[in-house]
Order: structure tokens, then sequence, then C-alpha cells
């Protein structure tokens, strides 16, 4: 049977299923330095959220000759804390768990969109500060614009189904999906769709060709007026992953008012501290909390117990990143 270490938290109902399937399981937060002095060696697998960062050194110090990590769980999307190259090498399978929190990424991006565009936290701060700031929070609607979603995946489709409900024409950027679904333009260049659209989601992940695709040439090409023809200024969320928007640019947009609203669940370095962006009322944060519903959680924490009880039972898991 198998000793699990859970670094970044599991849902008790996936904590279960790990301990009636047998196995041990120990929920403790492991900090880099002890994980590069050997701390995870003493387990058989490991699962994380994005908070413990599995690179090659972190990696050589989880394996041994006779023993150690034969398994990482991603639990959640992104991989790009772990370096799955190193993990292969030293014979380690990874495993993530893709679809299951679709539905709440989804959700919350559009609620940024909305958010965003009718003022709600700058809103909701100006009552607080006893302000009755009627006249001066007039928003736009989404409905009658265009949408430009970078990255055409399970989350992007699934923000378009609802964009499109709302009224929104929907364009994308996808160089690595072929197909496309009815009513969606896809565009063969990025910059088409920052050309096409006054609001821009992003939903591709962070590699070297997309650190910083969000910049300030790409936000200067945004057109300020919808489809419809109103003055809507533009309009960015990203709920993907930190550092495909440019922070710096981003914020300097919004002081020249290139950019009416910038809304990130995401940041080039979490947690966020001292930020440019907080001193502009048009950004809207949140702390990486897209996948962080009761329900995605429980989906997650099934799915990745499911595969490492098949892992611990047959040597393979249904699906792997390697
Ligand atoms: C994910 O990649 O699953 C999400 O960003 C959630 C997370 O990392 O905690």
């Amino acid at each position: 049977m198998g000793r699990i270490a859970v670094t970044d938290g599991m849902s008790d109902v996936a904590v279960s299923m790990l301990k009636n399937a047998g196995h041990e399981v120990v929920l403790r937060h492991h900090e880099k330095g002890e994980i590069a002095n050997g701390s995870l060696a003493a387990f058989d697998a490991v699962v994380i959220r994005s908070a413990t960062k599995l690179f090659a050194e972190e990696i050589m110090a989880s394996v041994r000759v006779d023993g150690g990590i034969r398994f990482i769980g991603r639990a959640g999307v992104g991989v790009d804390n772990i370096d799955i190259e190193a993990a292969t090498e030293h014979g380690v399978v990874v495993c993530n768990t893709p679809g299951a929190s679709t539905r709440s990424v989804v959700e919350i991006t559009i609620a940024h969109l909305l958010a965003s565009t009718r003022h709600i936290t700058t809103a909701d701060r100006s009552l607080r500060d006893g302000q009755w700031a009627k006249k001066h929070l007039r928003g736009t609607e989404i409905g009658g614009k265009r949408l430009g979603l970078i990255g055409f995946g399970r989350i992007a489709r699934g923000v378009s189904e609802i964009a499109t409900a709302f009224g929104m024409e929907v364009h994308a950027y996808d160089p690595y999906v072929s197909s496309s679904d009815v009513g969606v333009t896809m565009h063969d260049d990025v910059d088409e769709v920052f050309r096409n659209c006054t609001h821009v989601s992003i939903h591709c992940n962070l590699t070297e060709e997309t650190r910083h695709l969000v910049n300030s040439d790409r936000i200067s090409m945004m057109p300020g007026i919808g489809a419809d023809g109103t003055e809507c200024g533009n309009h960015i969320v990203s709920c993907a992953r930190g550092g495909i928007v440019d922070e710096a640019a981003a914020a300097e947009a919004l002081r020249a008012g290139q950019l009416s609203s910038l809304a990130l669940d995401v940041f080039e370095i979490e947690p966020l501290g001292e930020s440019q962006l907080l001193s502009h009322n048009s950004f809207h944060g949140s702390p990486h909390i897209a996948a962080s519903t009761s329900e995605a959680q429980a989906r997650v924490g099934t799915e990745m117990a499911t595969l490492l009880i098949e892992f611990f039972e047959t040597g393979k898991p249904s699906t792997a990143l390697n």
C-alpha cells in the first residue's frame, strides 16, 4: 500500500477514498527547502496544487534508488509547477485532473467580465466609504460586443457558450485547435483577435511563447468601440496563468485609459505583494480562486484519488501526462 504526501490540501472524501483503499495519507505542506532536502523521499506519491513546485532539483531530491516518489498528482489543471521531463527521466508518473474545475473557471471568468464592465467592486468600495456614486458608475453591456478568447479549449468553449447567451459575438485564436464551435470566428493570427475585440479573455497555458502575450502593443490594437457602436472601452480578463499578461504594461494602459478594465485571478508573482495594479479602481483582482469552489474541489479530489488507487493497483493510472 502507498504512503501519500498531500502538500496543498485535498477534499475529505478523496482522503477517505485513499484511506479506505488501504493507503496512508499525510496532509502537510512541505516548504521548498524541505523538499530540496529530501522530505518527500519518504513517500511513494505526492499530491500537490499550485503552491508546491516540483522542478528538477526537487524531483531529484524526492526519488531514491530503493524508493521515493513514483507518482506526482497535480490536483488541478496547470502543470507549469512541475518539470515533467525531469519526472519522466526519474521514472515518476505525472497526472492532473484537467476537466474537474472547468465549470468553476468558466463561471468566475464571466463573473469578472460582468464585475469589470459594471464596476461592481468599485461600487461596493464607494458604498462602504459612505458615497452614493450613482452618477459616476455608468457601465456598458457585454451584449452586442465582441469577446476574443485566446486559447479555445474546454474552459474557453464554456465561456463562449455563456457569452453567446449574453449576446456577445465570440472570436478565438488557438493554434492547437482545428475545429471551431458554431458561431465562433477563429483567427489564425492572435493580433486579429485584439484588433477586433473590445473584450478579451485568456485561456491558454503559460509557455515561453505566451509569456507577456498581452502587452502594450496588443492592448493598443484593441478598438475601444463595441461591435454595436457603443464606446465601451477595452476590457481584459485572465483566470489562466500569471505571466501571460504583462502586468506593468497593463497597469500603464489602465493609467493611460487604453484599457478600461483589467480583471486578474492569476499573477506573475503569487501571492501578489505590492503591485501598481492595486492603485487602479478599474483593476479587479482575486487571489487565484478560479478553481476554489466546493464542487470543483470535490471533483478534483475524487478524480485524483481514483488515479492514485489505479496507480497503486496496476502501476498505470488510466490517464497520465508522461
Ligand atoms: C489549476 O491549474 O488547476 C488552477 O489554477 C487551480 C490551482 O492551481 O490551484
